[in-house]
């Protein structure tokens, strides 16, 4: 596994067609972006979680528009060759279609991103038509949208219920006909993501939807255990599994001081890309995410 061509919405469809499901990674520095770049992830997310695993925040209201662009930009110098995805914070596309398209503009331009992210279903139709009419690509993000937790009454697991799945069902279809190409669905019964899935004309990804999806999203820091605070029952740490290749790798080296000084194979970065070529694999196989890392339908 290594090196791959650079999406795009066109080859990711390609993808989706022929049942070879997409993986999605967070990412919010230079040198985690410079080994993505190496795997191959299809998709990156400058996600708004940065604002928890980078800057400490204790969750993502906070993150400011700059804060984005400053992860967004490292992330593009690390990752040239990525189908690169801004996550929109809050405060930053609520109050307006203008402010919305000028911000997500600043993805595209400062921060080198191809697509952006939103929260919210229908009553974030008009932002996402006016975003993807200015020419940006635009993923809708429903179920769980942590930016609005408190008025959803938590984190907790969106769908289960009649009205919360025919809501989701219904937002989807506003969204697709507003022009996302998109959807992530957080937090979801399985069951109920596998039912929409089937109906979509667009992409379908899940983060905590078990496996009946397009493609999958992982947090980075929780998929190499990084982040010490909190760790949500969808994330798999797939470092455990790989330490064993990354110690055989580092037997047949010989002179372990030039190998690390002339590699820099020798740390975390090579442990790094082994878990997410680890990830990849797995979402591909069909292995990931199995009941142990899926919510329960009811
Ligand atoms: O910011 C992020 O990483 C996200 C995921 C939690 C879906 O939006």
């Amino acid at each position: 596994m290594g090196f791959s061509p650079k999406q795009t919405i066109r080859s990711l469809y390609q993808n989706r067609d022929k049942s070879i499901p997409l993986t999605w990674l967070t990412c919010y520095d230079y040198s985690f972006a410079t080994i993505i770049e190496k795997t191959e992830i299809d998709m990156i997310l400058v996600g708004d979680s940065g604002g928890m695993v980078a800057l400490g925040y204790g969750d993502t209201v906070p993150v400011t528009m700059n804060e984005m662009i400053q992860f967004a930009s490292a992330v593009r110098r690390g990752a040239p060759n990525k189908f690169i995805v801004g996550d929109m914070p809050k405060g930053s596309y609520e109050s307006s279609n203008e402010i919305a398209v000028e911000n997500a503009m600043r993805f595209c331009k400062e921060g080198g991103c191809d697509a952006i992210k939103l929260e919210g279903g229908t009553v974030m139709a008009g932002r996402v038509k006016a975003i993807a009419d200015s020419g940006i690509p635009v993923i809708g993000h429903l179920g769980l949208t942590p930016q609005s937790a408190s008025a959803l009454g938590g984190y907790r697991v969106i769908g289960r219920s009649q009205d919360e799945s025919d809501k989701l069902t219904s937002d989807i279809e506003v969204l697709e006909n507003s022009g996302a190409f998109a959807i992530l669905l957080e937090a979801v019964p399985p069951i109920v993501a596998k039912n929409i899935t089937s109906r979509s004309k667009s992409l379908i990804f899940g983060i905590g939807a078990g496996p009946w999806v397009n493609g999958q999203l992982l947090i980075l820091h929780d998929m190499l255990g990084l982040y010490p605070n909190f760790r949500p029952k969808f994330a798999k740490c797939y470092v455990p599994q790989i330490i064993d290749n990354f110690r055989s790798e580092l037997s047949n080296v010989g002179d372990l001081v030039s190998f690390g000084r002339n590699s820099r194979a020798d740390g975390i970065h090579e442990i790094s890309r082994l878990a997410i070529d680890s990830y990849v694999n797995e979402v591909r196989s069909g292995i990931f995410p199995d009941k142990d890392f899926s919510y329960k339908d009811e």
